[in-house]
């Protein structure tokens, strides 16, 4: 034989391996006979309906995700539409634009995204001065050969990208800040010489405009809150997309990282099973892969709901040697299979201040909050 008949043989040979085991391996997963695989459900374009659901925060922008579902866009364009609104708005201190910083005083994003129906991914981590951090997290999955960029690597990436770098304290996150490092040290408070030595607040809070947000910034230095917005989309062709979207935890060590943009952490998505996301105590999900853990319950036959308590009971069963030590936290997973069918669950019932957890879901009709299905009917801590 010679060289190049040789080579010929080869690749051919391995051209015919490579098609079998390709035909093998795809079939394997939507064939109709593996019994338990999510795929073998039927599959026809009638069975699939748009549906969006997120955390609590996203409700009253449903309707602009759900408008492009029913207009036949893209599933992650839809959830982004979403995030967006809530990451601009300077009220929603856990996300975006007037996030909460870290310690010192910086406010650092995180987000991801995942579209199923390329199955592709993208994400950054403590990303300064950049509003949008899931539109960033879109240009690293669309625009690069990477999938995860992180500091000023992420930030630099998205200035070549042309979003625009601006100030992301607002205000009242700023003074938040102040009160906290005011709390926790004197050299932040008026001096021994001083009408108002010790005064914290006061000093602070020096117009009426101001006076307004004081009990919530007394909530939010007592309890560094970890926000986030999740957000997952299915379309009439059972195509699912997802992204999570955070200012993390406030007060955090620069550099700190949560679950958002881990991909199979804070966001997982797999076209031929569904999406799962999280919101809340970041370090909990991480340890348990919450988002790959729900959406591979999901492909073994678990409901959105009981895929995500399943999540909840690794997070509770972690806390074994101090279970008392699970009411200082609160963490929620969010599931949507490509059938439509959703869930979410919490750790706990009911926030601190006695609300019940919700989730919010547009099924076409409206958007409306729903109760979250607590592992423990009680009321929980925010930290
Ligand atoms: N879940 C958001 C965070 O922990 O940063």
């Amino acid at each position: 034989m010679t060289d190049w008949t040789r080579r010929k043989f080869f690749f051919s040979t391995l051209g015919a391996a490579l098609a079998a085991s390709t035909q093998r391996l795809f079939g394997a997963t939507s064939s109709a006979s593996a019994p338990g695989v999510f795929a073998a459900r039927p599959a026809a374009a009638s069975d699939f309906r748009p549906i969006i659901i997120s955390s609590a925060n996203g409700v009253t922008h449903l309707d602009d995700g759900m408008a492009i579902l029913k207009s036949g866009g893209d599933t992650l364009d839809a959830a982004l539409a979403v995030v967006t609104k809530v990451e601009d708005d300077p009220n929603d201190d856990s996300v975006g634009y007037g996030g909460l910083p870290n310690e010192d005083g910086v406010v650092e994003l995180d987000a991801s995204v995942m579209h199923g129906p390329t199955h592709r991914a993208g994400a950054v981590a403590s990303v300064q001065k950049i509003k949008n951090p899931s539109l960033v997290a879109k240009a690293v999955m669309e625009k690069t050969n990477h999938v995860f960029i992180v500091g000023s690597g992420a930030l630099q990436f998205a200035e070549d990208e042309g979003f625009i770098p601006m100030n992301l304290l607002t205000e009242r996150s700023r003074i938040a800040w102040l009160a906290w490092k005011a709390q926790s040290s004197e050299n932040w408070r008026p001096g021994l010489d001083s009408p108002q030595w010790k005064a914290q607040l006061a000093t602070l809070l020096d117009t009426p405009e101001k006076m307004a947000w004081r009990e919530h910034i007394e909530q939010v230095v007592a309890h560094p809150i970890t926000g986030t917005i999740n957000c997952l989309a299915v379309n009439s062709k059972g195509e699912v997309s997802g992204t999570t979207t955070t200012s993390g935890l406030s007060w955090k060590i620069a550099g700190r990282v949560g679950d958002s943009p881990v991909i199979g952490a804070g966001l997982f998505v797999d076209n031929e099973v569904g999406g799962a996301g999280s919101t809340g105590r970041g370090e909990e999900n991480i340890k348990i892969s919450g988002g790959h853990t729900i959406v591979e319950m999901m492909r073994r036959g678990s409901s959105p709901t009981d895929a995500c308590l399943e999540a909840l009971h690794r997070v509770a069963r972690n806390y074994q040697a101090f279970p008392e030590r699970l009411k200082q936290f609160h963490i929620q997973f969010y599931a949507l299979n490509k059938h439509g069918e959703y869930g979410a669950g919490s750790l706990w019932g009911k926030h601190p201040n006695g609300a019940r957890v919700q989730y919010a879901v547009h099924d076409g009709t409206k958007a409306q909050l729903l109760p979250t299905t607590p592992l423990f009917d009680e009321v929980g801590g925010d930290y």
